[in-house]
């Protein structure tokens, strides 16, 4: 019996997975060039922090975290999101307590026990970015501009922008009464009308049809905005206005994560189907608060590498994947100058050039097919002969010309050809 990967994971494999780095590349260089700070935190974490952090009503925390004891008891759980690691960390090390906003985008894997389909996984990759400790619509507007370059930056043209506000503490109670109001009374299910009574703003992301088909009359939370939070949001939507990213109102998104206040939004895209969500975000002024730090207004988003690798390849953006693995291919012939060639690879590799060469003691046919097969441009062909006049062949694979070089030079001769 072989092993697979298992259910709602899946494995990375060359040369799509060189395709994979290189669209997260592109999702965070604008990030990086906005002064965004790296962070990395643990996989798992004190599965209070997700409880508290994500919010004990959502699907997230009551369904879809991996959480296991460790052999000391403790309660741990594989990070189903990021936000709530951040601010973990920010308060833990007192990041809060110089120069605000603290800026930080990461990169990793999330886990969720969700019912895998295309495009939503169990294990899964996101990128993201967090501002902490300033409440300015500009730095909402920023972020989303941010992501939106990202998106843009690989060509997907596809994406729409969903824009939200969600209120604040000062507007959102009556909103939540009024929604509770109009839900109650609606014909539900028992687990929809629990959902009411505990997180009513979650009934609205209900995806389900007979549900949606109810809500048609229901408030929505642009109505029920106070007048900072109303004022709040006109400027970052005339932010993103001017900066020329276009965007649409949907009063109904909500979003999965507890912690929201004021802005939120979502990307989709419209080559995905049912799992339709790139990226989303929005500001979590109260995250802090509810994990034991002082008030620390904050914004930040994710972005789904996986879920933006099927854009692309939906938009045909992704051509074919090139194997192109290196520049240079040795292929020796014999003990003594195989013996050679591997610490020629290595000093070419030293100089810069990218460089393999064939192992498991092929013979030259089996070789030169090795030399096709890795993209390099030139192969370095080294016989006995050869090595007994400290020379090698240097074969161009475009044209087939082959030249004889002193292997003294060799290093410096490829150099000039490959850069
Ligand atoms: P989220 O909307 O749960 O937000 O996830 C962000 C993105 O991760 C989604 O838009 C989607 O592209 C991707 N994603 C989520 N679940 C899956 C899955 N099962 N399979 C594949 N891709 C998935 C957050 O995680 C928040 N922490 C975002 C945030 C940061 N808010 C403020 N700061």
């Amino acid at each position: 019996m072989t092993f697979q990967a298992p259910k709602g994971t899946f494995d990375w494999l060359p040369p799509r997975s060189e395709q994979v780095l290189a669209v997260r590349e592109a999702l965070v260089a604008p990030v990086r060039r906005a002064g965004y700070g790296y962070v990395e935190t643990p996989v798992f974490e004190d599965t209070q922090l997700f409880a508290r952090g994500v919010g004990e009503s959502t699907d997230i925390v009551t369904k879809e975290m991996y959480t296991f004891p460790d052999k000391a008891g403790r309660s741990l759980t594989l990070r189903p999101e990021g936000t709530a690691s951040v601010v973990r960390a920010v308060l833990q090390h007192g990041l809060h307590t110089g120069q605000l906003p603290v800026k930080l985008w990461y990169s990793g894997s999330q886990f969720r026990y969700e019912r895998a389909q295309r495009g939503r996984y169990r294990h899964f990759w996101q990128v993201g970015a967090e501002a902490l400790g300033a409440e300015d619509p500009a730095l909402d507007a920023e972020l989303i501009v941010l992501a939106a370059r990202g998106f843009s930056s690989l060509g997907l043209r596809n994406v729409t922008l969903l824009l939200n506000s969600l209120g604040d503490g000062n507007c959102r109670p009556a909103y939540r009464a009024a929604l509770q109001e109009f839900l109650r009374g609606l014909d539900l299910d028992d687990e929809t009308r629990a959902r009411v009574e505990i997180n009513p703003l979650r009934v609205l992301d209900d995806k389900r049809p007979e549900v949606q088909a109810r809500l048609g009359g229901a408030p929505l939370v642009a109505d029920h905005l106070c007048a900072a939070c109303k004022a709040y949001h006109e400027e970052v939507r005339a932010l993103l206005t001017a900066a020329g990213v276009a965007f649409e109102d949907d009063p109904r998104l909500v979003r999965g994560l507890d912690y929201y206040t004021r802005t939120t939004f979502e990307f989709t895209h419209g080559g995905l189907g049912s799992q339709s969500a790139i990226g989303g975000g929005g500001r979590y002024d109260g995250l802090s608060e509810m994990l034991g730090g002082p008030p620390l207004p904050s914004v930040g988003w994710a972005l789904g590498v996986d879920r933006t690798f099927l854009a692309m390849e939906s938009e045909g953006l992704l051509g074919d994947a090139a194997p192109g693995r290196v520049q240079v291919y040795g292929v020796a012939l014999g003990d003594d100058a195989r013996r050679r060639m591997f610490l020629l690879v290595a000093e070419l590799r030293e100089a810069g050039v990218s460089a393999d060469m064939a192992f498991g003691g092929k013979g030259l046919k089996g070789a030169m097919k090795g030399a096709g097969r890795s993209g390099a441009r030139y192969a370095l062909i080294l016989g006995e002969r050869d090595l007994a006049a400290q020379a090698v062949q240097v074969k161009d694979l475009t044209t087939a010309e082959q030249t004889e070089v002193p292997l003294a030079r060799v290093v410096e001769v490829l150099k000039g050809k490959v850069q």
